[in-house]
């Protein structure tokens, strides 16, 4: 049944587990979360990211989600829209019937200007209002994700902070946190801490001072009961980007967020984790082999099939990592 993120989160909460939330772009996603969370019994956040909605078109991704609902009655999905930059683009989300929608008020709608707390408080407590009179979850972020190695804004996927930023841009203050929710009354609250989006997270497997858990604590002791989400959270395995390789992929050197990282940040109020580049990588790892080794095959379902496996694969072990199996 399609839930809403904030049921998930609380039951999270209690249970002291963690929810990865999957990009979804196609059916073989869709597909490939739904068969992992029904062999583990895992509650489901899929997201939709403004990439998403351009490429595969609102209607498509919402029709996708609710044949994925009825496909697996048992198992409980939330529809999120990921990385909403204006209040107008979130009700859009609210009225195609999205459970839950991110207000990322972090930057203005241009998605590279650092946007001030009096705009972020005021474009996040403007969904909250529209979206609880519906039952709607609201994602508000606090802070700009961001590498510590470079001191850059995030800019993989096209959208993040132009320029180098400070520390204090960088990383989500715990008092200015503390304001952020009590004047938003978001339901979840997603925190800079050092992560970005994409495969280029850290040229080296991170420490402290580049992947900053310990500021995860600090948020939590101040915000005891806020859920807290980590974006940019693909741990990136080694062993996809050798398998890229393998087969032909050019994929230079670069680490993720290690799974015992989002674990220990699990133990301190993180309740969704976002994963979207483990999907990729897994996907076109799978692609590249099967095409590489069958150079005479050309039906798409032929080379998909082992692709939606890949991906399904990375779901099932997140669901185990995070706590999340058997949830549902
Ligand atoms: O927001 C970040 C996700 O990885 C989505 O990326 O905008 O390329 O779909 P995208
Ligand atoms: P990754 O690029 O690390 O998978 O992060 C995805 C994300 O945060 C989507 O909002
Ligand atoms: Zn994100």
């Amino acid at each position: 049944a399609l839930v809403s993120m904030r049921q998930l989160l609380d039951h999270a909460a209690e249970h002291g587990y963690g929810i990865p939330a999957f990009n979804v772009n196609n059916l073989e996603q869709v597909q490939a979360i739904m068969e992992a969370a029904s062999e583990t019994d895992s509650p489901v956040i899929m997201q939709a990211s403004a990439g998403a909605r351009k490429y595969a078109g609102e209607a498509f991704l919402r029709h996708l989600i609710e044949a994925a609902v009825e496909s697996y009655p048992h198992i409980p999905v939330v529809m999120h829209q990921d990385h909403g930059q204006s209040p107008e683009i979130c009700k859009g989300a609210i009225e195609l019937g999205f459970s839950s929608v991110m207000m990322d008020g972090s930057l203005l709608p241009d998605g590279k200007t650092i946007a001030d707390f009096e705009y972020n408080v005021e474009v996040t407590r403007k969904v909250v209002d529209m979206a609880h009179k519906l039952g709607v979850t609201v994602e508000g972020e606090l802070g700009c994700l961001g590498s510590l190695e470079t001191m850059q804004g995030d800019k993989e996927d096209g959208h993040g902070a132009d320029g180098v930023l400070t520390l204090d841009q960088l990383l989500t203050d715990p008092e200015q946190a503390a304001e952020f929710v009590s004047r938003t009354q978001l339901d979840a609250l997603a925190i800079a801490i050092g992560t970005s989006h994409g495969a280029y997270k850290f040229t080296r497997k991170p420490t402290g001072d580049i992947l900053s858990i310990e500021r995860v604590k600090e948020i939590h002791r101040r915000l005891p009961n806020t859920h807290l989400v980590m974006h940019g959270s693909s741990s990136v395995p080694q062993e996809l980007l050798a398998e890229i390789r393998q087969f032909g992929g050019n994929m230079k050197e670069t680490y993720g967020v290690p799974v015992e990282e989002i674990q220990e940040a699990i133990k301190y109020g993180v309740r969704k984790v976002n994963i979207d580049t483990d999907i990729r990588l897994a996907m076109t790892a799978a692609i590249r082999r099967f095409l590489f080794e069958n150079p005479e095959k050309f039906d798409p379902r032929e080379y998909l099939k082992p692709a939606r496996e890949a991906a399904k694969k990375v779901c099932v072990a997140r669901y185990q990592q995070f706590g999340a199996a058997g949830q549902a």
